[in-house]
């Protein structure tokens, strides 16, 4: 009778796949962005509401929309500054006629809207004063009859 011999275990070949999945990172911005992924709410708020007039660094526009860097109803009384935002209520170290523009009136923006906004304008272009809060916004309009 034969003996049966085993041969060595053939050794098995593993194909192995490589998946590439590599993040494909090259992403390009989109033309246009400005490459802050979330700019802050009161910044778009300000690019929105008021950059128009006011533009970029809150340098206005000689003799048409006064400046915001460095103004003293900016950077004074928040309630003042949010009676003239809102209501247009003129502050006295505004005078009246020293500027050809017309600035439209706030009030219908939220009290979130209107605190983020201002504050933004009170921490940028160069100004360092305190940032105004919701609940101001919100009492400066209940002394006016909620409008
Ligand atoms: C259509 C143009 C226009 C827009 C938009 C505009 N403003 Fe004005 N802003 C003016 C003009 C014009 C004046 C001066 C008006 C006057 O003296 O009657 C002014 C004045 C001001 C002042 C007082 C400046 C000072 O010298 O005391 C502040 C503060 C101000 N604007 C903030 C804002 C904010 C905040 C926004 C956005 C929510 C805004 N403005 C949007 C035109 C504009």
């Amino acid at each position: 009778m034969s003996r049966f011999v085993p041969h060595a275990g053939r050794a098995c070949a593993f194909v192995v796949l490589v998946l590439a999945l590599a993040a494909c990172g090259g992403g390009e911005s989109a033309p246009g962005s400005t490459g802050a992924a979330a700019p802050d709410p009161g910044a778009r708020l300000y690019v929105q509401n008021c950059i128009a007039c006011h533009q970029r660094n809150g340098e206005g526009v000689p003799g048409v929309q006064p400046a915001l860097a460095g103004t003293a109803s900016v950077v004074g009384d928040p309630r003042a500054l949010l009676a003239w935002v809102m209501y247009g209520e003129r502050p006295a170290s505004l005078p009246k006629g020293a500027y050809r523009g017309v600035m439209p009136h706030y009030a219908y923006l939220k009290d979130e809207e209107l605190a983020l906004l201002l504050t933004h304008v009170r921490t940028n272009f160069g100004n360092a004063a305190a940032p105004i809060t919701p609940a101001m916004v919100a009492e400066v309009r209940a002394a006016r009859g909620g409008r």
